[in-house]
């Protein structure tokens, strides 16, 4: 036995909420020989596995049971295939540091998802998306491993069923694998998007400044610049950006909805949906800046919860209920938790 597998461990530095929670078992990965050992030993004591990247998209209560497993498997390989470049990255690597990457060396993409925080096998998980991008639409494959048999399985696009801050990860396939490794192609020639309306108000403002055309690094420094307006940086107020996502409606909901409510955003996904921004739900509850003990919305961006310092995940989660039960008593729309929710009180 390698592998360093703790009893009991405090997660608290393992969440960007930075929830109190104890693992029963803890261990880290490097490569798939540990990450093979720490399934058998958590075969060989029956328990029950969970899977942590970064921690940026979770809610952990008090009491994880089994083996919580830290991915940190790293590396980064290219391969050029005419006018695009396919990236194979490791599972532990930074999504963040993977966009600054790519941008340094010209290959185009994902420079709208510029930092978003977690790790790069927690992004397919829930599609992660941005000022008009989703992984979605730059992905190929992943390389999972079959929590149950050890087997690494290839799985592609179609069969990640991928939707809005969705995948087969969430639903059918929740808990069934661990992502190893992610496949994504990228351009070698620029093509901006930029028409997610909060970004290109942003990039007007830019384009006076200068004349030439709208570089991908333009647009992820434009982003930059608003994602640190509005939202806080987690090592100073702990949260997981987005807490709820925006509810999906269709055509006969939403055009009630807007006949209410003429000026809410409302963002089509494809002809028969809608995306109706919980933020503004939130905001014109009067919850934005609202803060109740440890935890509040933030007034920046009323979709962030934060934990102001001690918050436990009860009295978090029993916050965003309440912001749950105004939002559905006000506008008759439920709100669904973004980040995962794991453990026991
Ligand atoms: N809005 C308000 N009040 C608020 C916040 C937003 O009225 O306090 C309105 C804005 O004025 C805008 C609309 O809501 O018209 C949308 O706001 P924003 O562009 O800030 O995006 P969002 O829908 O709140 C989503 C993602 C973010 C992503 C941004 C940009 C979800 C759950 N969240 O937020 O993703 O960065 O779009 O594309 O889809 C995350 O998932 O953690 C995340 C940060």
């Amino acid at each position: 036995m390698t592998l360093k597998i703790l009893n009991n461990c405090n997660l608290m530095r393992n969440n960007t909420l930075a929830l109190q929670s104890t693992a029963e078992y803890f261990c880290e990965v490097i490569n798939t020989a540990d990450l093979r050992e720490a399934l058998t030993f958590a075969r060989s004591k029956n328990l029950a596995v969970t899977v942590l990247g970064a921690g940026s998209n979770v809610v952990l209560k008090n009491n994880l049971f089994g083996l919580v497993i830290s991915i940190n498997l790293k590396g980064i390989h290219h391969s050029i295939d005419g006018n695009n470049v396919v990236l194979s990255v490791a599972a532990g690597e930074s999504w963040s540091e993977l966009v600054e990457y790519a941008l340094r060396n010209n290959w185009y993409g994902i420079e709208n998802l510029v930092q978003i925080p977690g790790s790069v096998g927690a992004a397919p998980i829930q599609n992660i998306g941005a000022y008009g991008v989703e992984l979605s639409d730059v992905f190929l494959s992943l390389d999972a491993m079959d929590i149950r048999t050890g087997e690494i399985n290839s799985l592609s696009h179609k069969l990640c069923g991928f939707g809005y801050r969705d995948s087969i990860f969430k639903s059918k396939r929740k808990n069934r694998h661990i992502i190893l490794e992610i496949k994504i192609k990228l351009s070698l020639t620029a093509d901006v998007q930029c028409d997610y309306p909060l970004l290109s108000e942003a990039l007007k403002k830019e384009t006076r400044k200068s004349t030439g055309p709208i570089t991908p690094q333009i647009v992820a420094r434009t982003i930059s610049d608003i994602r640190r307006r509005k939202y806080p940086d987690p090592s100073i107020i702990a949260n997981v950006g987005s807490f709820f996502k925006n509810p999906v409606l269709n055509s006969d909901s939403v055009r009630r909805f807007l006949e209410c409510y003429p000026l809410a955003p409302v963002f089509e996904i494809n002809g028969a949906e809608y995306k109706v921004a919980a933020g503004w739900l939130i905001e014109r509850c009067g919850l934005k800046g609202f803060r109740s003990g440890n935890v509040g919305m933030s007034s920046e961006q009323a979709l962030v919860l934060l934990n102001y310092g001690n918050a436990s995940s009860r009295e978090l989660l029993q916050f965003s209920e309440s912001v749950k039960q105004q939002v559905l008593s006000v506008f008759g729309i439920s709100l669904e938790l973004e980040p995962t929710v794991y453990g026991s009180f």
